[in-house]
């Protein structure tokens, strides 16, 4: 059994990791979160009361609170979620990008660093700093091609441009100060507990609400949607199985237009709510986001062949799946939609 600390274990793909380490493996986790406006511990609910669970609201940011984390917990890995994670807010703001994307994972290395240092042998040996990274540092592919782990780095947002600087960093501590890292990079990932300001849980929202579906521009970027179960299977096999120093590029092999997306979300609801179809009378097309990447589709082959990862969904039975669980999960959507579910965070931590 092991002790993992994973920061943004309250957000979208973090909680998803933190379920299923207490659900389908003996591990412990302790989930490191600064409860930022994308953090919720309402998708932790099914786990929180398991005694493998520990939670430390913090800031990646702040050396001190992490030291003292690490001194408490031992843990024996991390795995590195915690970001400010949606484009179009780092386009409007990119200041908190690059503060907890960039130094946030400079202070985590540096905290990860003397801790390890430190470590007996046989815990040094196995110890892991896992970064969760994303495909938008590669930037923007043509009709043709994909990102491999050797496509150069060519960030275009302030959100992608600070995750690339975070890649760099976990690799340069590597090869420096020989710290254990291994980094994934993944495409979009879609499913349960998703913040509704990203294109899937906003357009299943507003349709079921009757709302128009803004597409940016003509709907023609294409995305490789990956479900996040899938994708935080791909981490727990990363970690554990990951040659170190090596990045793991993961995919979905899922490509879709943004208007295929919609549209396949408006057919899912028309056959649920006959009677409001058809749900994609609803889609308007709305000012392109500036610097809007055209494509990223990743080749997912080296941990196919080195790991046998393999998705389990599809896109189809993903989005069924997805757009079911915003439908039977009006508590935690109404939360969120609402603000509601700050209040507790506010209640017993403060504003
Ligand atoms: P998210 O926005 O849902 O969650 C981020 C979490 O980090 C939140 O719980 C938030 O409270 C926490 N956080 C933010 N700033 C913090 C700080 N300073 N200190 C501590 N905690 C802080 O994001 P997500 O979609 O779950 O993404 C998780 C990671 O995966 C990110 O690193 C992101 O870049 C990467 N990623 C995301 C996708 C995707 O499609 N969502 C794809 C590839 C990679
Ligand atoms: O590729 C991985 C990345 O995917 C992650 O690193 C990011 O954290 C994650 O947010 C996601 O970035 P995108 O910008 O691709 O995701 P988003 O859901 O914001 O947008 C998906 C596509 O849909 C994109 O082409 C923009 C478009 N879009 C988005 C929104 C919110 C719309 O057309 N309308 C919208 O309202």
């Amino acid at each position: 059994m092991k002790k993992i600390l994973v920061t943004g274990g309250a957000g979208f793909i973090g909680s998803a990791v933190v379920r299923q380490f207490i659900n389908d493996t003996p591990h412990g986790v302790v989930n490191v979160d600064k409860l930022t406006y994308s953090g919720n511990l309402e998708s932790l609910e099914t786990v929180s009361d398991n005694s493998r669970y520990r939670f430390e609201k913090a800031d990646i940011c702040d050396i001190e609170a992490i030291s003292a984390i690490f001194d408490r917990h031992e843990p024996d890995c991390i795995m590195h979620l915690a970001a400010e994670s949606h484009v179009d807010r780092s386009i409007s703001g990119p200041l908190e990008f690059m503060q907890t994307n960039i130094l946030g994972t400079y202070t985590l290395l540096e905290a990860s660093r003397n801790y390890w240092q430190k470590l007996p042998e046989g815990k040094r040996n196995q110890f892991r700093f896992h970064h969760i990274s994303t495909d938008e540092v590669y930037g923007s592919l043509g009709d043709q091609g994909y990102f491999t782990e050797d496509t150069p780095y060519s960030p275009n947002s302030p959100y992608s441009a600070s995750k690339a600087s975070s890649d760099h960093l976990v690799r340069a501590w590597h090869h420096t100060y020989g710290l254990p890292v291994v980094t994934t990079n993944c495409s979009n990932n879609y499913g349960p507990y998703h913040f509704p300001e990203k294109l899937i849980p906003l357009m299943i929202l507003n349709a079921l609400q009757g709302k128009p579906l803004p597409v940016y521009g003509k709907g023609e970027n294409v995305r490789d949607w990956l479900f996040v179960e899938d994708h935080a299977r791909a981490l727990r096999l990363v970690l554990e199985k990951g040659r170190i120093g090596e990045t793991y590029n993961v995919g979905g092999r899922c490509e879709r237009s943004n208007l295929d997306v919609v549209n396949s979300i408006c057919a899912i609801l028309d056959e649920l709510f006959p009677g409001k179809a058809p749900h994609a009378s609803l889609i308007a097309f709305v000012k392109d986001r500036p610097g809007h990447d055209f494509r990223y589709a990743i080749d997912a082959s080296k941990i196919e062949r080195e790991l046998g990862w393999l998705p389990q969904e599809t896109f189809e039975s993903g989005i069924r799946k997805t757009v079911e669980w915003y439908i039977d999960n009006p508590e935690w959507v109404n939360h969120v939609t609402s603000g509601s579910y700050r209040h507790w965070v506010e209640e017993h931590y403060g504003k």
